[in-house]
């Protein structure tokens, strides 16, 4: 039977004693009947577990829903690989992508953690990253044209935290005419309000930490890849003996949260709606980035390609750095710490925290000023979330 996305969130599974939900087996490895089966096993001929840094039942259930979720509608399910952090997954992707000497084309503002990534870890590798404003196409393009050492471009959007978003189908049109492959962070979004490879990427990743795990009880991540050739040989082996293994408890955690991803992203983008109107009247707050509000350079993008806006936002106080401190000191619901997509409103500062390793001009340049203040917009009833900005404005 061909089910919806929210019910591919809540449907379990067949499981060994008839459980009703997943089971967890944190088995470090598995036996084989007879050492023709192991053979067998290890070359390929049959299907089975060796080693839970290789694979693990618990994870690999987990998985299936994440590549059924990222690809559906598709003739073909992507592959899945869940990792120890949304970290791991993109250095596992580009490990196994790149080499020395090739570049990446991306741009601003990127997660915090992977403009690092891309400016120190792999730049160390001789591995570059080359930054393009994505709103002009054509500057894009011909640095395609002009630089034959790019080899992949990865693009994040709704991006962290300024929510500019990027074209998906647009970059996925240059990618196949110059023959690159396109990586999506597709965090913010998950796959139920957005589906790059729908959209023609290659990649999608996921820092599963956030909105499908739910709860802010475990960090992880996921590699979708459409190619599943590739993804069985070169991604494989390179997440297998990179050691990127996502662990079964968590897996668990995993899916239990998905169950409430539907129910929990239309609250938080019902209460980010309202949150955002409520900003953008006030007369202490200079701007309210949020793709919902009609006037925001990346309203019609995020239309186009996404099926609702999601519960992240930025805004800025007028009063600057000085009134950020002071606004997040006040809070009392409203919690103050990094991280993103848990059932409870967080509030962080991009400048001080979450993008403090990305020089301060690029920040300013590309809209992270110091005053900003992001948003996780919680699941708690919108009132109380706006008593709570109220008094403390
Ligand atoms: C968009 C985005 N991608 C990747 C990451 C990294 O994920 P993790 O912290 O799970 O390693 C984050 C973390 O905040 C993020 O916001």
């Amino acid at each position: 039977m061909k089910l919806s996305k929210e019910s591919i969130c809540v449907q379990s599974g067949h499981f060994p004693y008839q459980a009703h939900t997943l089971p967890i087996i944190p088995s470090s490895t598995y036996v084989f009947d007879s050492a023709e089966h192991g053979m067998d096993i290890f070359t390929n001929k049959q299907k089975g577990y060796i080693y839970s840094r290789f694979n693990n039942p618990t994870v690999d259930f987990a998985a299936e829903k994440i590549a059924a979720l990222e690809g559906f509608g598709m003739d073909q399910l992507p592959a899945c690989y869940l990792t120890s952090s949304g970290m791991s997954a993109l250095s596992t992707l580009f490990l196994a992508l790149l080499k020395p000497g090739d570049k990446i084309l991306s741009h601003f503002s990127l997660y915090g953690g992977t403009d690092e990534l891309f400016h120190r870890t792999l730049k160390a590798l001789n591995i570059e990253t080359v930054i393009v404003d994505f709103d002009d196409l054509n500057a894009v393009e011909a640095t395609l044209k002009n630089d034959k050492a790019i080899a992949h471009i990865h693009i994040e959007t709704p991006a962290n935290p300024t929510l500019r978003c990027v074209d998906i189908q647009a970059i996925a049109n240059l990618a196949k005419q110059y023959q690159k492959k396109l990586s999506v962070d597709n965090t913010f979004a998950t796959p139920l309000l957005q589906q790059p490879l729908l959209l023609g990427a290659d990649f999608v990743i996921h820092s599963i930490t956030k909105y499908l795990n739910g709860h802010g009880t475990a960090v992880g991540g996921a590699v979708i890849g459409k190619d599943l050739e590739w993804m069985d040989t070169i991604f494989k082996k390179a997440f297998r003996l990179l050691g990127a293994a996502y662990n079964p408890f968590e897996a668990w955690l995993l899916v239990n949260g998905l169950k409430t991803l539907p129910l929990r992203l239309r609250q938080h983008t019902a209460n980010a709606k309202t949150l955002a109107e409520y900003l953008n009247k006030h007369p202490k707050i200079a701007t309210v980035n949020y793709l919902a509000l009609s006037d925001h350079p990346y309203h019609n993008i995020a239309k186009k390609q996404m099926e609702d806006f999601g519960g992240m936002l930025s805004f800025e106080l007028k009063g600057g750095f000085e009134a950020g401190t002071q606004f997040l000191n006040k809070l009392q619901l409203c919690v103050r710490a990094v991280s993103l997509g848990t059932c409870d409103t967080l509030v962080s500062h991009p400048a001080s925290m979450t993008h403090i390793g990305v020089p301060r001009e690029d920040r300013i340049k590309y809209g992270i000023s110091d005053g900003l203040i992001r948003l996780s917009v919680g699941i708690e009833n919108i009132q109380d979330i706006l008593a709570d900005f109220e008094q403390a404005l």
